[in-house]
């Protein structure tokens, strides 16, 4: 079976990179790889990584790859050590139930100060998970009890920050949000296909 995503990728089709005209950039990537350097413009992080290993082998074999991964730590442990190297001043991570705690664990690591929110995705009262945000400034904004997609909305609309960064973009809700505020992003993404989502998005925007 093959997912197309609306067939976003025949009209706007990414082999690589793609750089938007505000210098906003974004690159097919394995997170497993090296960290491109671009990443490291971000000073607001937002991620929604796969939540555990059944969905990320998911996720490799909607990108048509046949690789597939045995052990969920390892991911997570990339996925926050690509996190130190951005460096950003806040950073916000999305994960469910399953790894809630290692996530904050991992959070507390890098965060002096570091809250989670009861969350869901969409706009499901059923579909729960959890927003986690650490910053080295103590701030805790009041976003307990809203949908994912709506906190992204709020974070690209009020969080103070130059550029943000998502390290897993799927179809782009942070760099399409960002673009909406005049915001600069950059993000990697395993899936071309979901990428070119974001630039048909931002193109038909105009
Ligand atoms: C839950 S989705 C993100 C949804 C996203 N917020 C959006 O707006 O569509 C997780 C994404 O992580 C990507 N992903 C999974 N493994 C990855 C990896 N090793 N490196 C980079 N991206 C990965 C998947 O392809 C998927 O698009």
């Amino acid at each position: 079976m093959q997912y197309n995503y609306g067939d976003a990728y025949l009209e706007y089709p990414i082999e690589d990179e793609y750089t938007f005209d505000d210098g906003s950039r974004i690159k097919v990537h394995d997170i497993f790889k090296p960290l491109p350097e671009f990443m490291k413009q971000a000073d607001l992080v937002f991620v929604d990584p796969p939540w555990n290993l059944g969905n990320i082998n998911t996720f490799y074999m909607k990108a048509e790859q046949d690789h597939r991964l045995d052990d969920f730590e390892a991911f997570y442990i990339r996925l926050f050590e690509c996190i130190r190297e951005i460096r950003p001043r806040v950073c916000y991570v999305e994960v469910g139930k399953q790894y809630m705690p290692y996530f904050y664990m991992q959070m507390k690591k890098q965060f002096k100060y570091v809250t989670f929110y009861n969350s869901t995705y969409y706009h499901s009262k059923d579909k729960l998970c959890y927003v986690i945000r650490g910053s080295n400034k103590a701030k805790k904004p009041s976003l307990d009890g809203m949908d994912e997609e709506s906190i992204i909305e709020w974070i690209c609309e009020n969080e103070d920050y130059d550029c943000i960064a998502d390290l897993c973009m799927g179809q782009g809700l942070v760099g399409l949000n960002a673009w909406k505020n005049g915001k600069r992003f950059v993000g990697t993404e395993l899936n071309p296909k979901r990428l070119s989502v974001l630039i048909k998005k931002i193109k038909q925007a105009g």
